[in-house]
């Protein structure tokens, strides 16, 4: 939410800014600004997306110099427009700051400063911000020690930089609870919300811990606290190209990272499996043994995620699992004790709700485990461990390619923890190795439908309401396959447990109403799939068009269905990863069909870095 850039070196830096922001439009796309230092300090911002503040760049162009920062706004505070946008500039227009994040007192610093004269130009909580920091500058005529006097008296989250024109070639930067990042290049450094906004020049990255500024030069980069201590930074190199963050030939982001699923998973197994046995690095066995329950803490796919990692750990290692929205585990006094895992699942590893209620789960005496697919990010660094799930860097703000890498991640750790405290069938964990290892190949060819889906979607377009059933691990993807659908067609979609079907949900059945069944395999252990196919004949003698997820030869769905969806055989835990793709794929083309932005949703963002 707000992606933010900074630059200082030899190369010009409106040209570094604008290729970061273009990376991080991802994280809001509500306005983009720059603020460059060339003769004095220029400034450029717009409202709506970055193409917006590059046609003003080249109807209205900057002085260009070599040092300068850049935002691309989620608006919080105040409508998303022109005023609003970032960079704020205070310090009769020698200073300019950028923000990601919310300052929850602004209110009365705004307040303070306006009773000393302050003029105020937009209504942001990050404008007080800047004001507070000309005003300390004017002071202590060091930027560094300036934003550290004002840091001190924020509350609330947030990345800042600034530039000052009297300090040339300097951009200074701090964060609490919100991501900042240092790219390390020669003669030349960087600043960003994550890597993607420097990995064009350089892999080298530091990781800024909590409560702490960095400053950059050309030269040299210094992190202290904020109380002013020297802090070492964390160094780490990033394991993807720049050429991973680009559509690479693809009509979209998310196009190329729905065809990146296989590979999502393969990567996330990948050096995991030794023989039959699952060894995580950085995860000792050891450890596991003591676990007796795991409460795992996530928002929105990342959470459906872990509702089918719920079922796959419970049978795999005998441990009662609970899963549970971030922001609602915080604000309740959850049972917890030091032998519960929490266990947060985060692609971004920034999500708010997400890392305070980790932080929370850690003061109450839980330990803390993430998943997460970003290096350098938070939630791990503030977690005791860390699974990375390997999905390469993902751009469109609708999460896909991490959904299935999470759900391989969570099947890696069941297996892992019912084979260290022998509770689980050996034979039927050593199975489970294999079926993983199996499942690239497998999503392959569920690939290979995408013409069809996206044929299928054309004919839907105008569809106003669709209606996603499934079972046991086919629940969790029918609510995955709804939330893809709002939020990329916007459309009102809705997932059910198939058992629910007749306790409600049956009377939004009317003739025409289009319904996704995902339908067990007929091999299931459970039998459930003959009560699932008796669920699509009570919905179709009502008129429902029944679009059926279903095995490959699957006879007993083709006689009551309109479409089959066929997904190759598997065992009952990869399901859900064959079954979700096609969703994944429907959901993008229906919002193709109806002439929307796929991979820039109205109103979301993709790392929600504010509660
Ligand atoms: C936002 C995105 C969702 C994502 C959720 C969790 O709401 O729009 O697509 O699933 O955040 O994000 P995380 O980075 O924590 O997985």
């Amino acid at each position: 939410m707000c992606g933010i850039v900074g630059y200082v070196g030899p190369r010009g830096s409106e040209a570094v800014l604008l290729g970061g922001l273009g990376r991080l439009e991802y994280r809001g796309y509500d306005s983009a600004g720059i603020a460059v230092l060339s003769n004095g300090l220029e400034a450029r911002k717009r409202s709506g997306k970055l193409q917006e503040l590059r046609d003003e760049l080249v109807a209205n162009p900057i002085h260009d110099g070599h040092t300068g920062i850049g935002h691309t706004r989620w608006a919080t505070h105040g409508a998303p427009n022109d005023i609003n946008a970032h960079p704020h500039l205070a310090d009769d227009g020698k200073l300019a700051l950028i923000h990601n994040g919310i300052i929850e007192n602004y209110a009365e610093l705004k307040a303070e400063l306006l009773e000393q004269g302050t003029v105020f130009t937009s209504e942001t909580d990050s404008e007080v911000a800047a004001h507070l920091v000309g005003r300390a500058f004017r002071e202590t005529h060091n930027l560094t020690d300036a934003l550290r006097v004002v840091v001190n008296r924020l509350e609330g989250a947030f990345t800042l930089l600034v530039l000052h024109a009297d300090e040339p070639d300097v951009v200074v930067g701090a964060r609490r609870n919100s991501p900042l990042v240092i790219g390390l290049g020669e003669g030349e450094n960087f600043l960003g919300s994550d890597v993607a906004a420097f990995i064009e020049f350089t892999d080298k990255a530091l990781a800024i811990g909590q409560d702490q500024i960095v400053t950059i030069t050309r030269d040299n980069v210094a992190v202290i606290d904020f109380d002013g201590n020297s802090v070492t930074p964390e160094p780490f190199t990033v394991t993807w190209d720049a050429s991973a963050a680009t559509k690479g030939g693809w009509r979209s982001f998310m196009a190329k990272e729905i065809s990146e699923e296989p590979a999502a998973v393969a990567n996330t197994i990948i050096g995991r499996i030794k023989g039959e046995r699952v060894d995580i690095d950085g995860i000792d066995a050891e450890s596991l043994v003591s676990v007796d329950r795991i409460v795992i803490l996530a928002c929105g796919t990342a959470a459906y995620a872990g509702l089918v990692g719920k079922y796959a750990i419970e049978k795999w290692a005998r441990v009662p699992v609970d899963v549970e929205l971030s922001h609602e585990f915080r604000y309740r006094e959850p049972v917890i004790s030091d032998h519960t895992l929490i266990v947060s699942v985060s692609q971004s590893g920034e999500t708010m709700d997400t890392l305070m209620a980790v932080k929370y789960a850690r003061e109450i005496g839980a330990r803390t485990l993430s998943i997460c697919n970003t290096q350098g990010a938070t939630i791990p660094r503030e977690s005791d461990a860390v699974i990375y799930t390997h999905a390469g860097p993902e751009v469109a703000v609708a999460s896909t390619k991490a959904f299935v890498a999470q759900v391989t991640a969570l099947y890696l750790l069941g297996i892992a923890i019912g084979q260290a405290n022998g509770k689980g069938d050996p034979a039927e964990l050593a199975a489970a190795v294999r079926d993983l290892e199996a499942t690239p190949t497998l999503l392959e060819t569920v690939l290979q439908q995408g013409e069809r889906i996206a044929t299928m979607a054309k004919w839907m377009a105008d569809t106003q309401a669709i209606l996603l059933l499934g079972r046991h691990v086919g629940f969790p993807i029918a609510l995955e396959g709804a939330l893809k659908l709002k939020e990329l067609s916007y459309i009102h979609a809705e997932g059910f447990a198939a058992g629910e079907l007749k306790h409600g949900p049956i009377a939004l059945i009317e003739p025409g109403q289009v319904v996704f069944v995902i339908v067990p395999s007929p091999r299931d252990p459970n039998s459930l799939h003959a009560k699932v196919v008796s669920n699509i004949q009570e919905i179709r003698a009502r008129g429902a068009r029944v679009i059926a997820i279903a095995e490959q030869g699957d006879a007993a769905v083709l006689p009551h269905a309109d479409e089959v969806i066929p997904i190759p055989l598997a065992s009952s835990f990869i399901e859900p990863l064959l079954a979700v793709v096609p969703l994944h794929l429907f959901s993008m083309e229906l919002a193709a069909a109806k002439g929307l932005d796929v991979d820039q949703p109205r109103n979301l963002a993709k790392s929600v870095t504010v509660e």
